[in-house]
């Protein structure tokens, strides 16, 4: 089959485009499914009232993910300071295989997927072993959920996807529950955007949701030198500034508000006492925002900051801990022989 046929197989229908010399492929329409919220979660104007509007002032990382936030995060994951997809990357590929082979799974379960980029290695390594399990994406950004799984279909001819759209921190139990053996995934140590008792929260809350025979590969980052935590913080091509500062215009765009983007600066520093990376956003002046389609201000003086997310770190007792106080079973545990990261698979105990 030539290629433009194979595309077309996968695609979908040929279309013609406005400009007669080019065509352009419609993709095999996919879409995604809506998870409602289980547990009660303030919206963007209830998260702005409780915790934008008084000091400390802070605000969920989940907001960073419109498209344009997406695609800052993924270009992060390229910067040479940014080691974690790097290693977690590297420790998929040599032990997929491994994993894949002792599992057995239909369904891959995603929480947080993103781009997908380094799920890519689960399914290279299913396409190697003759299973095709289907995949089930579940993120907040819907325009990056679709964009993904139109890739995925066209690398991987085989894979059946579902995308899930939804907040993971409202709770699990309205997420769809597959039969067979699920693996649940989530990488990028997005566990440590969680606060310690948050990240067990959430773990009981996917255990909850899993049945015997289904497993969790988790992906965690490592407690290591401050100079190279907080290096991977600051890249120098300025590209995790500009995405902390995206959710300015996020909230601008969603809530009418007027943040000029050049009165705030990126500022991420590793808070040793609590093991975490805190990543603020601080006021350059003494300034006055408004919130125009909910008539709130918010007043900064010079040098006052938001705090957008916080990492955490963890020690391989700290993983242990997290696990066990979750009710999982640690059933496999990579990791570089930096111990940069840690990869892990996990059971209900
Ligand atoms: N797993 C990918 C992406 C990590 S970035 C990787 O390891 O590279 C975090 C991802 O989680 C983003 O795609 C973001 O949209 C999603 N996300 C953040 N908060 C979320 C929430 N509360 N519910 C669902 N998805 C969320
Ligand atoms: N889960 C990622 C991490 O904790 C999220 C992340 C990476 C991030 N870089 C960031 C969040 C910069 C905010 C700003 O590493």
């Amino acid at each position: 089959m030539i290629l433009h046929d194979l595309v077309h197989d996968l695609a979908g229908d040929l279309v013609q485009d406005v400009a007669p010399d080019k065509k352009l492929f419609k993709k095999k329409s996919v879409s995604a499914i809506k998870v409602t919220a289980a547990n009660k979660v303030p919206d963007l104007f209830g998260d702005i009232k409780q915790n934008l509007l008084q000091a400390p002032y802070s605000l969920p990382p989940k907001y960073f993910y419109d498209h344009r936030g997406s695609l800052l995060f993924d270009q992060i994951c390229n910067t040479p300071e940014y080691y974690p997809t790097r290693t977690e990357s590297k420790l998929l590929s040599r032990y997929c295989q491994h994993i894949i082979d002792s599992l057995k799974v239909h369904h891959i379960i995603e929480l947080g997927s993103g781009t997908s980029r380094k799920t890519r290695h689960l399914f290279d390594a299913c396409q190697m072993l003759d299973q095709y399990p289907q995949y089930w994406p579940f993120d907040v950004c819907e325009p990056m959920l679709i964009e993904t799984a139109q890739k995925l279909m066209l690398q991987y001819d085989w894979l059946n996807i579902q995308p899930l759209e939804g907040d993971y921190s409202a709770g699990l139990a309205h997420l769809p529950k597959p039969d067979g053996h699920s693996l649940y995934v989530f990488l990028g140590s997005s566990i440590g955007n969680f606060s310690e008792a948050e990240a067990i929260d959430f773990l009981k809350e996917v255990r909850r949701h899993m049945t015997t025979g289904d497993t969790m590969l988790l992906g965690i980052d490592r407690l290591k030198d401050k100079k190279v935590l907080e290096a991977a913080y600051n890249d120098k091509q300025g590209i995790t500034a500009d995405f902390n500062l995206n959710v300015l215009s996020v909230l601008n765009n969603e809530t009418d508000a007027n943040f000029k983007l050049d009165q705030f600066s990126h500022q991420a520093i590793f808070n040793e006492d609590e093991s975490q990376i805190e990543m603020y956003l601080r006021s350059l002046t003494d300034q006055t925002i408004h919130f125009s389609a909910i008539d709130e201000e918010l007043n900064l003086r010079e040098g006052e900051k938001i705090l957008t997310e916080i990492s955490r770190k963890y020690s391989l007792s700290g993983i242990d801990n997290l696990l066990g106080q979750a009710g999982l079973e640690v059933m496999d545990h990579f990791e570089p022989s930096n111990q940069y990261f840690s990869l892990v698979l996990a059971k209900c105990g």
